[in-house]
């Protein structure tokens, strides 16, 4: 993804990526005001870094729970019958959909396109870790250790 400014400046969009990365960590997600702060430090249009923000999945615009729990949907995980199994299984156990994050803010539900990860399908990401061969004892598992860092 290239905007106008980014466009055959590979050292400005990296700077960019890794700001806007430093910003979601800070803030939890890309608030207006990180956005603009990372637009003003890089000399960026606020349009710009929101393109580029919005463009890929590691950046959240909007506030999300401490967990994000991305299941792939993507063929190889479809395949082997995990996608929606999974889906179904996480939000029932959550009480929310697709896009939804649990009343306590503990958890936000997403699904997304293949996680590279085809191999060892079905496969899971929640944060920054990858989750594969996945099972709804595997699930439980991990929404069980994550819950137990907030008791
Ligand atoms: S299709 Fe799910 S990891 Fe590639």
């Amino acid at each position: 993804m290239q905007t106008g400014m980014t466009r055959g400046d590979p050292a400005k969009r990296s700077m960019l990526l890794t700001a806007l990365y430093i910003a979601q960590e800070q803030y939890g997600y890309l608030t207006q005001e990180a956005v603009e702060r990372v637009a003003s430090r890089l000399g960026l249009a606020v349009a710009d870094v929101y393109s580029m923000a919005s463009f890929y999945s590691l950046y959240r615009t909007e506030a999300m729970g401490r967990y994000v729990l991305q299941v792939c949907e993507g063929l190889s995980c479809h395949l082997v019958g995990g996608a929606d199994r999974l889906v179904d299984y996480l939000g029932k156990k959550l009480g929310i959909k697709p896009g939804e994050t649990t009343k306590d803010g503990l958890f936000t539900l997403e699904m997304v396109q293949c996680l590279a990860s085809c191999g060892t399908s079905p496969a899971m990401r929640v944060n920054d870790a990858l989750y594969e061969n996945l099972t709804v004892e595997k699930v439980d598992e991990i929404l069980e250790t994550l819950r137990g860092y907030h008791v």
